[in-house]
């Protein structure tokens, strides 16, 4: 994809910007390197409205890199109190004294010099680029992935290093050359106001129909979410012990997974099951296995391998308190864990 693929996807965002976009934000008046890193730094993760007192606050405090370089960390920490993130603050601090030491206290103004600084990334050093000189820079921060992904349907997580690729090649493509400082602002107002992550207003988007997600329907989808991090998995087996008709079932502690519930005694795998079953008190011959079970919890899975046993002869005592020997239809009719119930409703009744 280059610019000249999206025609008019840079005047769009100008234009819109001019009309609709954001025009009184504290910092859009400073061509201030300084005033802009400060404010491209608060505004990493963190809302336009959150940030607005504290950056009046900061900048009154400390109106120049050689204040914010002359000051104890604690006290820049004690400002940025309530922002998070608070690496911020610190690497700001450690940037302006490294300012100060290197150059003398003249705040950067070249993309390449920024970019060097503790605390600034690709986009936040395109932003102070674009911000204070004007220079002809892309911007990739997380709202603007999100419209590049929608308006071009790049499909893939953006945190993804090959999708990340792609939007960064696409951001560059798509730069005008003039009115870097209204493209940059609309590109990040838009993200704010319009193409939100939730409800986005595409009736008030001057991207249109130009947008594939507008086009197919297919905002909510676009960016694509972070992966699910695959789940640790656990194994274990579960006897089914049989006799005339009836299973055993076990009462589970009342707290942790299942608890309170009835399922059915278990094993580990490397264990012979026929051993367990005598550990309880039942000569029991071992069945053929049942098809394993995956069955997935909040922060583990759980591979659960049925087996059944047969029990020829069941003691004359009741089973002792915590258990219970139950017809399986009964059974099937008791609080069970949603893969005992499967496990149970896979056998046949005999
Ligand atoms: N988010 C990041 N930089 C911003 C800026 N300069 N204005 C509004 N939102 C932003």
């Amino acid at each position: 994809m280059s610019g000249s693929e999206a025609p008019g996807f840079a005047e769009r965002v100008v234009a819109w910007q001019r009309a609709h976009g954001r025009q009184d934000l504290p910092w859009q008046g400073s061509r201030d390197p300084y005033a802009v890193w400060v404010s491209e730094i608060m505004l990493q993760q963190t809302r336009v409205e959150t940030v607005i007192p504290y950056y009046g606050r900061f900048l009154e405090r400390f109106p120049d890199v050689a204040s914010l370089a002359a000051a104890g960390e604690d006290a820049v920490l004690a400002l940025w109190s309530g922002l998070g993130y608070y690496s911020r603050a610190r690497n700001l601090h450690r940037a302006a004294t490294s300012v100060m030491e290197a150059c003398g206290g003249a705040f950067p103004g070249r993309f390449e010099d920024i970019v060097r600084l503790p605390g600034v990334g690709r986009s936040t050093a395109g932003a102070v680029a674009v911000f204070a000189h004007g220079e002809r820079k892309a911007i990739l921060d997380g709202n603007v992935k999100r419209v590049l992904s929608r308006c071009f349907g790049v499909p893939g997580w953006p945190g993804e290093r090959e999708v990340e690729n792609r939007l960064w090649a696409l951001a560059e493509a798509l730069l005008p050359h003039e009115g870097l400082v209204a493209y940059t602002q609309g590109l990040m107002d838009l993200g704010a106001t319009v193409c939100r992550r939730g409800k986005p207003r595409c009736e008030a988007c001057p991207l249109g129909e130009a947008c594939v997600a507008n086009r197919e329907g297919s905002q909510a989808k676009l960016p694509a979410a972070r992966p699910r991090k695959a789940l640790p998995e656990r194994r274990t087996h579960m006897l089914v012990l049989l006799h005339a008709g009836e299973v055993l079932l076990e009462k589970r502690p009342a707290s942790g997974i299942w608890g309170g519930l009835w399922s059915l005694p278990e094993c580990a795998p490397e264990d012979d099951a026929a051993g367990r079953a005598r550990a309880l008190g039942y000569e029991a011959e071992p069945l053929a296995p049942l098809p394993e079970l995956l069955h997935g919890f909040t922060h583990f899975r759980l591979r659960i391998r049925p087996q059944p046993l047969s029990v020829a002869r069941r003691p004359a005592a009741a089973a002792e308190p915590g258990r219970l020997w139950l017809a399986l239809a009964e059974a099937r009719a008791a609080a069970l864990p949603a893969p005992v119930r499967r496990i149970l409703e896979r056998l046949e009744a005999p």
